[in-house]
């Protein structure tokens, strides 16, 4: 699996660090507030988990699971929704975790199913963002890294399923995906 990696773009104890750090400043926003942070499957599962080990205040957590059509290494816009929230999110003051915003189209469509719901608040944390590819402008509010438009995977992120358990992120080698 190394052996397909070009680059570590952040590793492990940087990643680390900064996730620890948001957390924190998460915790801060939303003191009192009983948050629902909203795990997107499933690039997000192991960035989620580890932040809200940082955030010293009561909260819930949920999952959403979506799919985008179309294969590839591009996200295609329409949207899916194969698991959705468990419980009411009227009146809540919602956290949408997301791992990567890339062209923004996948957070845009998520943020306007949450703002049907009668919320209270809505705002989105990303370990990353790649504003270099954005068709959708969509405000995140809490973002770890901004990194270039490169083919990155780990800590979440996957090419076609795999590279998801690599506790870095990384750069995947060309060769690998063309
Ligand atoms: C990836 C990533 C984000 C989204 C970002 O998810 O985890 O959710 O794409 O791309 P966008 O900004 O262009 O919409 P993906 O659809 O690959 O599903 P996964 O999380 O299960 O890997
Ligand atoms: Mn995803
Ligand atoms: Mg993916």
């Amino acid at each position: 699996m190394l052996n397909d990696i070009k680059d570590v773009l952040i590793d492990e104890k940087t990643l680390k660090k900064r996730v620890s750090e948001l957390g924190k400043e998460l915790a801060e926003e939303y003191k009192g507030k009983n948050p629902l942070v909203i795990c997107v499957l499933k690039g997000s599962v192991l960035f989620m988990s580890d932040l809200v080990q940082s955030m010293d205040i009561p909260l819930e957590i949920d999952f959403m699971a979506i799919s985008s059509y179309g294969t590839g290494t591009r996200s295609s816009g329409e949207v899916r929704i194969l698991k959705d929230l468990d419980k009411s999110v009227e009146g809540r003051d919602l956290l949408i975790i997301e791992d990567i915003v890339d062209s923004g189209l996948t957070l845009s469509y998520l943020i306007k199913i949450f703002k049907d719901r009668n919320t209270n608040s809505i705002k989105v944390c990303s370990l990353l963002d790649k504003p270099e590819r954005r068709i959708s402008e969509v405000e995140i509010d809490f973002v770890g890294f901004a990194v270039p438009d490169e083919f990155v995977v780990g800590y979440g992120l996957d090419f076609a399923e795999k590279y998801r358990n690599l506790p870095f992120i990384g750069v995947l080698k060309e060769e690998v995906y063309v």
